[in-house]
């Protein structure tokens, strides 16, 4: 099922802010934008309509992951953050019969960072995250010390960050900046079959190499 209220709820306190913004300063003509909004964060229980430990797909596409997990692990609640509307739609009809998934139509930076609350999250998966490989687009790439820092508020005390990507120079990257992050350490991840992703299964198909890396949050956030 799709969270649909909370852009709404989003626009009404972005209208809200322009109001205030407007009333507090004596031009009238200048409208200003509050960069503070007022976001409410996400409610697991109500959400979900039930508590129960949380794992998150970030830029879940096709939502066949999500659903699959959600399907072996019934007990945990499962949320999936995507933000093309086809895709959503498509994870939405995956998920009709699934209880415990919900799907996000947001960017994954502004939703970990603003619409999760600390320590709520027992594991992320960011699996083949968009790579960028042209070197002047690599600014884009989702994996940086500030998606870091929102992954490690938002997750739980020894919670986990589960990587992949068949990109090799993108895979070094993510290596090298959570060598460098001080909340992480990285942990064994080979006991663990996960279901396939839409995407891992073409790459297996054209024999590509894929790359896999967890992040065990170790420390808490300053
Ligand atoms: C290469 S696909 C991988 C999809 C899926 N994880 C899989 O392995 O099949 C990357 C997905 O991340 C989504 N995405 C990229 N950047 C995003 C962002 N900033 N916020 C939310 N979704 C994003 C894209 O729309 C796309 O669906």
């Amino acid at each position: 099922m799709a969270y649909r209220t909370h852009n709404d709820r989003l626009l009404l306190q972005r209208l809200a802010g322009v109001e205030a913004s407007a009333r507090r300063r004596h031009c009238p003509c200048v409208i200003e934008l509050m960069p503070e909004l007022q976001v409410a964060r996400l409610d697991g229980a109500q959400l979900f309509g039930r508590s129960a430990p949380l794992q998150v797909d970030l830029g879940c596409g096709d939502g066949s992951f999500l659903c699959e997990l959600a399907k072996q692990f019934p007990r945990k609640n499962f949320l999936g953050i995507e933000r093309l509307t086809k895709r959503v739609e498509k994870v939405r009809r995956k998920a009709q019969k699934i209880e415990n998934v919900r799907v996000l139509r947001a960017d994954t930076l502004f939703a970990v960072r603003h619409l999760l609350s600390e320590s709520s999250v027992e594991a992320f998966y960011l699996l083949f995250p968009d790579p960028w490989p042209k070197r002047r687009h690599q600014f884009r790439r989702i994996f940086t010390r500030d998606f870091l820092d929102a992954i490690a508020a938002a997750l739980e005390k020894h919670g986990v960050l589960r990587v992949a990507t068949d990109q090799l120079d993108y895979f070094r990257q993510i290596e090298w900046l959570s060598r460098a992050h001080s909340c992480f350490e990285i942990a064994d991840s080979h006991e663990l079959v996960l279901p396939l992703t839409k995407f891992e299964r073409t790459f297996r198909e054209q024999g590509a190499p894929i790359y896999r890396l967890t992040l065990r949050k170790t420390s808490p956030v300053r």
